[in-house]
């Protein structure tokens, strides 16, 4: 098995090429340098070259706030580019890994998400993660469709970072507490793709850690992995407005992973502790 990982310098493409390395499986990640996702005969002309049995699309316009002032760009990113890997997959017979979001449904109500709930994205990167999936669906059968939510990883800027560097230079932060979901580290992530992608266990999945919390709870839990004596102040969205809405019900059930026989998730704060250990390791603390 050969597998062509796209987003390499992402936070995910990163630790799902280490994953793929430690596992021995013969891989190569691509970045923006490579190709552009939005130039349809290069992306196929790569992937001819390459000949992969599997791509993993981790590339995405993740940028959530400015998809609001350019949503052809992150239109054209998310949706005719993940088609452009879409196409040249095909012209290969190769499987697909699609990663999508919570930000497809609605985030209202409390339930947790399953994989076949209606779609109604709230915001322009959740529009174009669905124009995404459609490209996927429409036209493959071959495919894993994987949808998490707040993702943190060694490679690239998250909230974890974020928390650590504030929790260090302030007394106090003030975070949301009425958007609820599942911190996701991406090496837990990336295993199960790694599992899947052996398998012909194709479909839509939904991969996080286990437990659901607001934004608020989980800065508490890293203050405390870390000691910081900064006090976290709960606020609701309303008082920290961003130009995309977020939604409020982030929660996802990952019943059918489990049912599918995957490994389940690790607990957050497992793979919170997992996260800081692997950060301290690496000299990328703050
Ligand atoms: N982060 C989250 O909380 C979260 C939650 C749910 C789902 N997801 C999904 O998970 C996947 C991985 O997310 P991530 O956090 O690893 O993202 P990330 O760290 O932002 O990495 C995305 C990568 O895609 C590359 N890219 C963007 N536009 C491109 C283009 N036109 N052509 C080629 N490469 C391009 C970026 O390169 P540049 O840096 O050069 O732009 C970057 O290396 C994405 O599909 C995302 O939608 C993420």
């Amino acid at each position: 098995m050969k597998v062509l990982v796209t987003g390499a310098e992402g936070q995910l493409g990163w630790d799902v090429l280490r994953e793929l390395d430690r596992r021995s499986v013969p891989c190569r990640g691509v970045d923006r340098e490579d190709f552009d996702l939005t130039d349809g005969d290069a992306v196929k002309a790569y992937v001819q070259e390459y000949v992969p049995d599997v791509i993993v699309h981790c590339a995405a316009y993740t940028a959530v706030d400015q998809a609001e002032r350019e949503p052809e760009v992150c239109a054209r990113v998310n949706g005719d580019g993940t088609m452009n890997v879409v196409r040249a997959a095909l012209s290969v017979g190769a499987k697909m890994v699609y990663i999508s979001t919570d930000y497809v449904f609605s985030g209202e109500g409390e339930k947790p998400w399953e994989e076949d709930d209606p779609y109604d994205p709230k915001n322009v990167y959740g529009l174009s993660k669905l124009q995404g999936e459609m490209a996927v669906r429409s036209l493959m059968k071959r495919y894993f469709l994987i949808r998490t939510s707040w993702v943190f990883g060694l490679h690239g800027k998250n909230f974890v970072r974020t928390m650590l560097r504030l929790g260090r230079e302030k007394t106090e932060v003030r975070v949301v507490d009425d958007q609820i979901g599942s911190p996701t580290y991406s090496a837990d992530l990336s295993r199960v793709i790694c599992d899947m992608i052996s398998t012909e266990k194709y479909g839509i999945y939904h991969v996080c850690n286990e437990g659901w919390m607001s934004w608020a709870q989980f800065s508490r839990m890293i203050m405390m992995a870390r000691n910081l004596a900064c006090r976290v102040v709960p606020v609701p969205s309303a008082e920290y407005p961003t130009p995309a809405r977020r939604p409020l019900n982030s929660r996802m059930s990952t019943r059918k992973m489990k049912d599918a026989r995957f490994a389940p998730m690790p607990a957050v704060e497992d793979a919170l502790n997992r996260y800081l250990l692997e950060l301290e390791k690496e000299g990328k603390n703050f």
